[in-house]
């Protein structure tokens, strides 16, 4: 399995002071030396830590993929169209939440996200569709025209009992089948970390990770180097 690092938190430190520092720029490099083979931010409406000028300079640093993370807005399909990130991932977006909260409703937003990833299509960017583990996701993000699923792990991560934990993971790895047999790259992600994650190995569709504040949690510790190579360490074995 494979790893993106999510390196918004970084952008968030730097915007706690208003400074030029810590830079998501030198983070994503020393995250590639690590061994993560994609680097995913967060570009939001309103710009509560990575910023345009971030996304401009990941393009041009980022040597393994570059991940962008977006809703699907006119303002977020411009700046994608002219940068050209590897991948474009989309979200849903609400201006008061601390994190995204959880999957895209495709059902309610089919023509535009139909529009927007026709937009992307057309400029050779992939694109993922966010998801909740529901089966339904599967045949709307393939009628949509999406390339990937990303799906949301974040009630998972929140489960408190072993009983929910295993439900949840049901989940899962049902819909990582489906959506695999149909084609369609299955990645996964929100409140991964370094306990939780092992009972993916169980999980063989899903094929990359996208984690983000376990991994800069720990690197404030033992720094960005050692806090992503651990990661690796744990799931390139999976
Ligand atoms: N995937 C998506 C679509 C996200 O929005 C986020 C959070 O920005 C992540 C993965 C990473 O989540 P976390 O920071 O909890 O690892």
């Amino acid at each position: 399995m494979k790893l993106a690092v999510n390196i918004d938190h970084i952008a968030t430190l730097r915007e706690a002071r208003g400074e030029i520092e810590p830079d998501p720029v030198i983070a994503a490099g020393i995250c590639e030396f690590a061994g993560a083979e994609g680097i995913v931010c967060h570009l939001r409406e309103d710009r509560r830590h990575i910023n345009d000028r971030d996304v401009r300079i990941l393009r041009e640093v980022v040597k393994t993929k570059l991940d962008l993370e977006m809703a699907a807005t006119d303002e977020m399909v411009k700046i994608a169209c002219e940068v050209l990130p590897d991948l474009v991932t989309l979200v849903p977006e609400n201006r008061k939440e601390l994190t995204t909260e959880g999957g895209l409703n495709i059902a309610v937003m089919k023509d535009r996200l139909t529009d927007v990833i026709a937009a992307l299509t057309d400029k050779e960017i992939f694109v993922s569709v966010f998801v909740d583990p529901e089966p339904e996701n599967v045949d709307l993000a393939l009628e949509i025209g999406a390339n990937i699923i990303e799906i949301h792990t974040g009630k998972y991560a929140n489960c408190v009992t072993e009983e929910s934990q295993i439900k949840e993971l049901g989940k899962i790895g049902a819909i990582a089948k489906m959506a695999s047999e149909l084609d369609l790259i299955v990645t996964a992600g929100h409140g991964l970390n370094y306990y939780n994650i092992f009972p993916f190995q169980n999980i063989p569709e899903i094929r990359e990770v996208s984690i983000g504040h376990s991994i800069i949690s720990r690197a404030v510790y033992t720094g960005m180097q050692k806090a992503v190579e651990d990661m690796v360490k744990i799931i390139s074995k999976f």
